[in-house]
């Protein structure tokens, strides 16, 4: 699109649409007519230095805060007007700014003295207009007494569909998909009687339709010290999205989609993507369907794949081909924590942008669109298959047909696959190893089947036999990813994850280092034989098309197999047992991965939130001095959180069980 055209749209932005029907506010007895004629944003505030650098603005992108709707406030003598401006030179003079709050002190949460009184949130409420703010109440509340709204058939609803349907977690404005880290303070339950709390949960959320909104919400939370948490569909597996007596940013409802079939834009000229950051991955996916070509996105069904997904780097069925997700991004549009409506891109504040392609979701801001890059449609061909211990095959023979797969990875990587198995000890002793699904974009069936042969070949020397082999072809990514993926469970409270990227270096005994290569497959066994479930991915992100220079942790370019594993417990297991299960999986299990890999990494959206040095870990030693200098800069007041993002090592919280962190504590400033 040409440039001028996002100048022409902004400056017919729509009046500040909150206040299209008419309200009024009473505060220290004046009354506030709310409408179009007080607070209607001004076109001249846009700014227009990024116009080269990205595409049209969506219409919610079109609704801003500007200074002037903060000084028509103003001039109207609002009381807490302050609370909802940017922080700029300006207010500062004022004394108003907040820019040296950030002490040694708390954020604060219901119950403090600097806790904004009621008046405070109504005026909030209407500045982001109908139905926007939320106080918001847990998904579980109609399993409980305590609530008023008990219900036995939507507790039985709940406790149904928990685990196995991610929708309903994404759908709620609160609710995450690893509960172990809200603090499981109102899981479903038949003992209504029990008490349900927030805890970790979020006091309030907006539910946010337009840039305003996420604006005032931002200068809100910077302004009277409260805690900030961006909510978008709770996948993470550190649960990043949530936080006690926070005020949530809930990005679920930003679903615009639009396609540029040969968008010229930054050096990049071909089809491409905007999508807003509230977008899920069956969505984007339908959407490329549609248009006849293939983006890279997550297996996962229900992730979102513009918010915390690609922030954090992404892993894609299309990554040994293309990269990761984070590599494909011309440019976003981003709300910074002083307020301001910026674009990142490669000409536009560009060192915001190399830090939002993989350095983390909730650090230096809430992206509300992301412009991909997209690529022509494909054939895709997909295997499953299965090999069990038992019979004739004993443990040890199981293991060496595992250890004949793992000689493969970089040679399946090689060809641009990405498998999913998981390696499951189904009683002590008995092995179960199922490959759900090989997935090998643009290889035709027969090329799949090659490509397989010599593993198949390997396990019928060694008596192994393949269960229940199909294979599929499609002319399109769409039906491959939709019929062999499935839809995860979550939201389960008895197990905890870690994971870890193993170098290709590790699986090259034949050219390189039998010995390593020995002692990986000895730590994989070890953990399995623990009791330990895997869940594994073996996929490179280095193409042959070379990746650009991004913030997403060096060790995805190294590896061939992202490994997560997994530890349980019994339900009714006590809080030491289940702080010990945590303790082991990290000293003990883990310890024996990273040994055999201690330059390496771990992917961070699918982590462990005890990981020792996640600095190292998750982002890269020299990744992470520049994050860390650059959330510094961009970010002094700290008033993005999440843990183990970049800068969190500055906070803690309070009240914590040695083993199970969780978000249901007071933030604070170390
Ligand atoms: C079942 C399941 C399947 C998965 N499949 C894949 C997969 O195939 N590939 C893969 O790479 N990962 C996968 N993941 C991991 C997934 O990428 C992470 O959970 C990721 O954090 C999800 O991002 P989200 O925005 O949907 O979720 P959230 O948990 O809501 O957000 C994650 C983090 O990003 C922040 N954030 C969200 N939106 C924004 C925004 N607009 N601006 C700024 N910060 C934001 C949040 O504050 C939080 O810190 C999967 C996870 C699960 C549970
Ligand atoms: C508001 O008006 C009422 C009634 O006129 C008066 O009692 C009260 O003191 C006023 N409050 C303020 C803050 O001026
Ligand atoms: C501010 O108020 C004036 C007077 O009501 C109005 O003309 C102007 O459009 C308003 N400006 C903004 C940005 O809302
Ligand atoms: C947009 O790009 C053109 C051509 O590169 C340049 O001349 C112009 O100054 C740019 N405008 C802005 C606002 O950056
Ligand atoms: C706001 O306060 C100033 C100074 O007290 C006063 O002059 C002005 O009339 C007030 N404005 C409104 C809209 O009440
Ligand atoms: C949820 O559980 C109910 C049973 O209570 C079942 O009928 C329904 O199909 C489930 N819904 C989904 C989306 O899985
Ligand atoms: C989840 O499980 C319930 C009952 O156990 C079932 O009715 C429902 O169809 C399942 N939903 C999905 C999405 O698999
Ligand atoms: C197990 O091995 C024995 C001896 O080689 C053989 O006779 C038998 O057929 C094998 N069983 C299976 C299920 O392959
Ligand atoms: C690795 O293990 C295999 C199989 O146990 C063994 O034959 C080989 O000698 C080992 N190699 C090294 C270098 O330890
Ligand atoms: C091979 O790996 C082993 C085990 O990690 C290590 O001790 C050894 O130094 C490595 N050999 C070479 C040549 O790198």
């Amino acid at each position: 699109m040409a440039p001028s055209l996002r100048v022409a749209a902004l400056a017919a932005a729509a009046v500040f649409a909150p206040f299209a029907s008419a309200q009024s506010l009473t505060v220290d007895n004046t009354t506030i007519p709310a409408t179009a004629d007080t607070v209607a944003p001004a076109a001249a505030d846009v700014d227009a230095t990024s116009s080269n650098s990205t595409v049209d603005l969506f219409s919610s992108e079109t609704v801003q805060l500007t200074g002037n709707v903060i000084a028509n406030l103003t001039a109207l003598n609002l009381t807490s007007v302050d609370l909802f401006d940017f922080d700029d030179e300006t207010t500062a003079a004022t004394g108003s700014s907040s820019k040296c709050r950030r002490s040694t002190q708390c954020k604060v949460v219901p119950g403090n003295i600097l806790y904004p009184i009621s008046l405070v949130w109504d005026i909030f409420g209407l500045l982001l207009g109908p139905g926007a703010l939320i106080k918001t109440v847990p998904l579980a509340s109609p399993c409980y007494t305590n609530w008023g709204d008990q219900s036995a058939s939507e507790c039985a609803f709940l406790t149904n569909n928990w685990s196995n349907d991610s929708y309903i977690h994404a759908d709620d404005p609160t609710s995450i998909m690893w509960p172990l880290y809200q603090g499981l303070t109102c899981m479903p339950t038949d003992t209504p009687s029990n008490k349900c709390t927030l805890g970790g949960f979020p006091s309030y959320a907006v539910s946010v339709s337009n840039v305003a909104q996420i604006q005032l919400a931002v200068n809100f939370a910077r302004n009277a010290n409260l805690r900030l948490v961006v909510k978008n569909t709770g996948h993470d597996f550190v649960g990043k999205s949530s936080g006690a007596g926070a005020l949530s940013i809930w990005t679920h409802n930003l679903k615009q989609i639009q396609f540029f079939s040969n968008l010229k834009l930054n050096g990049y000229s071909g089809p491409a993507f905007k999508l807003g950051a509230g977008v899920q991955a069956f969505e984007m996916y339908q959407a490329a369907d549609q248009y006849g070509v293939t983006v890279v996105g997550g297996e996962g069904k229900t992730v979102g794949v513009m918010g915390g997904y690609i922030l954090g780097g992404g892993h894609s069925p299309m990554s040994s081909l293309y990269g990761m997700a984070a590599d494909q991004v011309l440019s976003m549009e981003v709300v910074l924590p002083n307020g301001q409506f910026v674009t990142a891109s490669s000409t536009s504040n560009p060192d915001l942008f190399w830090a939002l392609r993989g350095g983390g979701g909730s650090t230096f801001g809430v992206v509300t669109s992301v412009t991909v890059k997209a690529y022509p449609k494909l054939q895709v061909s997909v295997s499953t298959f299965n090999i069990v211990s038992g019979g004739n095959v004993t443990a040890d023979l199981f293991w060496d047909a595992m250890t004949a797969y793992f000689k493969y990875l970089p040679v399946f990587t090689d060809a641009g696959t990405y498998s999913y198995f998981d390696i499951i000890q189904i009683a002590p002793g008995t092995y179960y190893f199922a490959m759900a699904p090989f997935f090998a974009p643009k290889l035709s069936q027969a090329q799949l089947e090659t490509l397989l042969a010599p593993l198949f070949a390997d396990w019928a020397a060694l008596g192994v036999p393949v269960n229940a082999l199909e294979y599929f072809n499609y002319d399109n990514f769409y039906d491959g990813w939709n019929l062999h993926f499935p839809l995860e469970s979550v939201g389960v409270a008895t197990l905890k994850t870690a994971s870890r990227l193993f170098p290709r270096a590790n699986f090259e005994p034949a050219t390189g280092n039998a010995t390593l290569f020995n002692e990986t497959v000895a730590a994989i066994r070890y953990v399995v034989e623990q009791g330990s479930t895997i869940l594994a991915f073996n996929i490179a992100a280095n193409p042959a098309g070379g990746y650009p220079d991004n913030a997403v942790n060096p060790a995805w370019r190294k590896t061939v197999l992202h490994a997560i594993q997994a530890i349980s417990w019994d339900a009714d297991a006590d809080t030491a047992t289940v702080a010990a299960a945590c303790l082991k999986l990290t000293n003990d299990w883990q310890a024996r991965w990273r040994a055999t890999c201690p330059e390496a990494g771990a992917y961070m959206s699918e982590a462990d939130i005890l990981e020792p040095n996640f600095q190292q870990s998750f982002y890269g030693s020299d990744n992470y001095a520049r994050l860390y200098a650059y959330k510094q800069k961009v970010d002094p007041w700290g008033l993005f959180y999440a843990p183990t993002a970049v800068g969190s090592e500055d906070w803690y919280i309070t009240g914590q069980v040695e083993g199970i962190p969780t978000q249901n504590g007071q933030l604070c400033h170390v």
